[in-house]
């Protein structure tokens, strides 16, 4: 390798404590596992730490709700993300939390660093406050209608009706979320970071290139809009850690969040014997990238560089931030079925899928990536395994059975071996960029150049052929050789499948220029199929599984999660959208529960002359008996849908979130069977 070792320390954002991890939280781990196993596969000296994010009001009042203490909260759900993560091979070198000895040490350093240095001061401030439950509200606490279009419980920040933005203070009838109570203005003194003395500092920063181009001129249109003091301190009630020189106040979350960076890699360096300094210190020669989501740009291009520099530590060499992720053209939704947790999609899916399907999709820039399901499942049967493992499979078979699974003694195609290897520097480039996209494409263009030069000798009709035994060994075994460095390029997306791939290749485990050479004179082990296909009816079952959260979620919420679920109205369409639907009046003439479906009740609908047969989600909310004789409103003109249990002719309406809060419409007395509904 030409380059030297380098010390490169990467993270990701710190998830909080109070949810589970979903696939639009794996967007980023995904990028940053990626990286990071990039790095360590070209033999640089690599970390990748990460921490649970354990602090804040939201996990107080979460701990508060469930009747246990935070720190019971915070623990449980740390092992369930390191757990989850786990399961999609993200391969942390330490997973801490935000709430440890480390993070309290390093926090308060980097507080005191900064108030020495004259970046802090103190302020009287007035917030909302909360009579009943005695404490001071952040202004996602503070519901209310909104001061322009008047939508009721809306957030005191903005409002997802007309999107309006304001202060809490305007909202009409505002009451607190947390009680109920009408919420005071109160005094209260408050601690702030002086963004303003580092503008020289950050704005140099950001010139010498340590953002995204795209994030460069956001952050102009910031330093235009002016660098504003950075309110740092809490008031108790608060879960979080209390500042020294200000008792009852506490750190804000944001402030200690970031510092739990460092403060997982200390925890590392103690464990390992790794020098903390060097990746740290004001002149340290190490890297250090923050993958981060397009959402917490502000806190890590702004606050983060400016704390470190006030606290005399090294600031980021870059910080990298991703679009978010969509799911069949639309934000994640919980009715949908489509808000999928990282839990739900490993009950049902391979996480290799998903770590190649983000790959495809992903780039160096911050766009929003979108999961289109049928693209997914149609991306990966053909890449993976109608491509990549088809490759093994189609050579491993006459390698095994005609020569005791050895390869041949020399490589019979050293041109094309040699295109093979040489691609890797440009490969290599791509993911150094972050563009993975653009990787893939490379070694795919790689895996159709194999399976064509497979085609063309036509190792089948060799096999047949009396006295060709050494050119079927050769042809399969180039084709294993092919097989073998596309391995090694995918390994950093796919490492349990290149794991997998070493053990039938019987070699150590592969770094990026191990491939140099061809295996010849080798021994491989005998072949099983090390990917299968995805199947639609798998993503079916995770999205119905998926639906089934929110119920559960709502009850334990006392209908919490269903409230927060409420979606804005939707795009205003024209009357002659309207018109292209036809709603009729329908009697439910029989409901019956359908064989091996959870939440399906078979409807046969009468139309007063027509019957329908329509499958609706409503078990959960519905006995079969209690609907017989109803009458309802339907969707009459929907174009009829296969499912697994057989034709859907239609819909009925109903209004909830789903699950057990689901209602049904029906009509005042009077209407009859085929009515149209205007
Ligand atoms: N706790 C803060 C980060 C503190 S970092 C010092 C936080 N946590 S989070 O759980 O809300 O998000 C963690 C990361 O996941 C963030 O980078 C966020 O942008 C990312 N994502 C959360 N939802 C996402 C999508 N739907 N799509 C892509 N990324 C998403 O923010
Ligand atoms: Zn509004």
């Amino acid at each position: 390798m030409s380059e030297t070792t380098r010390k490169i320390l990467i993270t990701s954002a710190l998830p909080y404590a109070n949810g589970s991890i979903h696939l639009g939280h794996l967007v980023e781990y995904i990028q940053t596992d990626i990286w990071a196993r990039f790095q360590k596969q070209r033999g640089h000296e690599c970390y990748y730490v990460c921490a649970d994010d354990a602090h804040g009001t939201p996990i107080m009042l979460r701990a508060r709700a469930e009747g246990i203490e935070p720190e019971t909260l915070i623990e449980r759900v740390w092992q369930e993300h390191t757990e989850d993560f786990a399961g999609f091979h993200i391969g942390f070198d330490n997973y801490h939390s935000t709430h440890s000895p480390e993070n309290r040490e390093l926090a308060t350093l980097i507080y005191e660093r900064n108030r020495d240095a004259g970046h802090i001061v103190r302020k009287t401030i007035q917030q909302a406050y909360d009579p009943e439950a005695g404490m001071f509200l952040p202004d996602r606490f503070i519901k209310g209608e909104c001061p322009r279009c008047g939508a009721p419980d809306q957030y005191g920040d903005s409002c997802e009706a007309c999107g309006a933005t304001y202060a809490p203070t305007e909202l009409k009838n505002p009451r607190s979320a947390v009680s109920g109570a009408t919420p005071e203005t109160r005094e209260s003194e408050h601690l702030f970071f002086r963004l303003s003395d580092f503008e020289t500092v950050l704005k140099q920063w950001h010139q010498a290139g340590h953002v995204q181009a795209e994030m460069a001129n956001k952050l102009e249109e910031w330093f235009e809009a002016g660098l504003a003091d950075w309110d740092i301190s809490r008031d108790a009630p608060y879960f979080g850690f209390e500042i020294p020189d200000a008792p009852g106040k506490y750190f804000y979350v944001w402030l200690d969040a970031p510092v739990g960076y460092m403060a997982s890699f200390r925890n590392l360096c103690d464990k390992a014997g790794i020098d903390f300094d060097a990746y740290w210190g004001a002149d340290s020669d190490a890297e250090l990238y923050h993958f981060i989501g397009k959402d917490i740009i502000y806190f890590h291009a702004l606050f983060w560089p400016a704390m470190l520099a006030g606290a005399g530590f090294r600031m980021p060499t870059a910080v990298w931030a991703h679009g978010f992720l969509t799911v069949d053209g639309a934000k994640m939704s919980k009715s949908r079925g489509t808000f999928i947790k990282a839990r739900t999609y490993l009950k049902h899916l391979n996480p290799e899928y998903l770590r190649y399907y983000f790959a495809a999709k992903l780039g160096a820039r911050i766009d929003d990536l979108d999961l289109n399901l049928e693209d997914f499942a149609q991306r990966v049967n053909s890449d993976l395994v109608g491509k990549v493992v088809n490759i093994a499979s189609r050579c491993a078979g006459f390698i095994h059975k005609r020569f005791d699974g050895r390869l041949s003694a020399q490589c019979s195609e050293p041109g094309l071996y040699g295109e093979f290897v040489a691609a890797g520097e440009s490969i290599a480039a791509h993911y150094e960029a972050r563009e993975y996209g653009r990787a893939v494409r490379e070694i795919m263009a790689l895996a159709d150049r194999a399976n064509q030069y497979i085609d063309e000798q036509k190792p089948w009709v060799v096999a047949k052929q009396d006295g060709q035994e050494a050119l079927l060994q050769d042809i399969c075994s180039t084709g294993i050789n092919l097989f073998r460095v596309l391995i090694g390029y995918l390994k950093p997306i796919l490492p349990r499948l290149a794991a997998e791939a070493e053990t039938f290749l019987a070699i150590d485990p592969m770094g990026w220029d191990s491939q140099a050479e061809p295996l010849t004179d080798h021994v491989i082990n005998r072949f099983k199929p090390l990917m299968t296909r995805v199947e639609m009816s798998r993503i079916e079952a995770m999205i119905e599984d998926s639906r089934e959260d929110l119920q559960a979620e709502a009850e334990a919420s006392g209908g919490e999660a269903a409230a927060e679920e409420m979606e804005p109205i939707a795009e205003t369409i024209g009357f002659d959208d309207f018109a292209k639907l036809d709603l009729r009046i329908a009697r439910i003439a029989r409901a019956e529960a359908v064989e091996g479906a959870d939440k399906l009740l078979r409807l046969t609908l009468d139309l007063g002359g027509e019957t329908r047969n329509v499958f609706a989600g409503i078990k959960s909310a519905y006995a079969p008996e209690d609907l017989e004789g109803r009458l309802t409103v339907m969707v009459a003109n929907l174009a009829p849908r296969k499912m697994r249990f057989g034709v859907s002719e239609g819909m009925v309406l109903a209004a909830g979130p789903g699950g057990r809060e689901l209602f049904i419409l029906s009509p005042d007395s009077g209407a009859r069977p085929g009515m149209r509904v205007i």
